[in-house]
């Protein structure tokens, strides 16, 4: 009996310690935007006790410099339905390249944007890779896919594979300077981030982004589970519970449209439906999501998209093929519902700036920089 007991309580301490990985390796388990240091010794132990990220894994992913010329090579191939332009520079100078999809790239039109962001962990590559598939494959199937077209022609698509190219170089979570990307952002409910200058590149550069581009919607991508997360990543007492944002409707919405239309995310048993509330799974601060929503009126998940953080790259196309539907059918989902338009001043007939609001929802979205 005492052995058995005993195995009980070891298979549980066991099912614990595997379930907590999940959890950091994927938005992390952490508030801290410091280095590895800075987290609990009992988090460190659990990042140490991953994978290896050896050379064999890595062979078969892209580089730095490959990514970079997959993306030229979209643009060559299909120069009048994409535009390449760099958002800033990483620590150690890589350029963060964006693609734009559109039939009229460049220009600001009465359509909806959506921003795709990969690698902003650095040891979750994944995201780099399916973005240059999604771009290639929109890019291949203009005019002959009613989705692909259907895209190309009423919405701008801004893909930035990689936002943490030294981590991916450095083989890491953080960027050059070990700073988790994703505990960087200001934040609403603890002034941690509020200092701006002391923001990395990387963070900064994406604000700017944020601030410049009016992005409908967005979302990232990450590895280590598999579900999508939706705001708000953080309660305001740092316990973790449900804890929605004003338009919870419309991100519960767009998570399951990605969570659907996945080959199996909505048949977790872990998240029911595949989606998850941020802070109910776990909080976190400092993170990109939450600042999109904010302050850029941008609806962003943070979607997992591979159970394993580091796949071997023979599952790469495996991976592109789950998820292509759900990343087509949640950028789409943007032109086939919401409300679309623009004010126009009644005197002079010139779009001019306002706030959209909706009755009975106790957020508002800033109409700004229409031309
Ligand atoms: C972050 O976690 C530490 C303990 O690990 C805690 O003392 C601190 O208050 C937390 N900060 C925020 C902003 O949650
Ligand atoms: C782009 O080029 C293709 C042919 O290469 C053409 O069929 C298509 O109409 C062009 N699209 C736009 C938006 O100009
Ligand atoms: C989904 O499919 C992948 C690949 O076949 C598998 O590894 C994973 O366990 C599946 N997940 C669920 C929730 O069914």
């Amino acid at each position: 009996m005492a052995i058995s007991g005993l195995r009980l309580l070891l298979f549980l301490l066991l099912r614990s310690f595997t379930s907590l990985p999940v959890q950091a390796a994927a938005r992390g388990g952490s508030n801290s935007s410091g280095t590895d240091e800075k987290y609990g010794s009992f988090l460190r132990s659990l990042l140490e006790d991953m994978p290896r990220i050896t050379e064999e894994l890595t062979h078969g992913y892209m580089s730095n410099l490959e990514l970079e010329i997959a993306a030229r090579s979209i643009g060559s191939r299909c120069p009048n339905i994409s535009r390449l332009y760099s958002i800033g520079k990483s620590v150690n100078g890589f350029a963060l390249l964006v693609i734009e999809i559109s039939d009229k790239p460049g220009q600001k039109e009465a359509e909806p944007a959506f921003k795709f962001i990969g690698n902003v962990h650095g040891d979750e590559p994944v995201g780099r890779e399916v973005l240059i598939n999604l771009a290639n494959w929109l890019c291949d199937n203009y005019l002959k896919d009613p989705l692909a077209t259907n895209i190309v022609e009423n919405m701008h698509l801004h893909i930035l594979p990689t936002m943490n190219p030294d981590g991916f170089a450095l083989r890491r979570r953080g960027n050059a300077n070990n700073v988790d990307l994703n505990r960087d952002f200001p934040d609403q409910f603890f002034p941690i981030n509020d200092e701006i200058n002391y923001r990395q590149p990387e963070t900064r550069a994406i604000m700017k982004w944020v601030k410049q581009e009016h992005f409908t919607a967005s979302a990232s991508l990450h590895g280590g589970a598999l579900v999508a997360n939706y705001p708000w990543d953080g309660s305001r007492d740092q316990s973790k519970q449900y804890y929605g944002s004003p338009d919870d409707k419309t991100f519960r919405y767009m998570a399951s449209v990605y969570s659907q239309s996945h080959y199996n995310m909505s048949l977790s048993k872990e998240f029911k439906g595949g989606i998850t509330n941020g802070a109910f799974w776990y909080p976190i601060y400092g993170g990109m999501q939450d600042w999109n929503y904010i302050h850029g009126g941008c609806f962003e998940l943070t979607l997992e998209i591979s159970d394993a953080k580091w796949p071997k790259a023979a599952e790469l196309p495996v991976i592109w093929e789950h998820n292509r539907m759900s990343m087509l059918n949640l950028a789409a989902s943007l032109v086939k519902t919401g409300v679309h338009g623009r004010i126009y001043a009644s005197d002079t007939g010139h779009p001019i700036p306002g706030l959209l609001m909706i009755k009975g929802i106790d957020s508002e979205v800033s109409l700004f920089r229409q031309h």
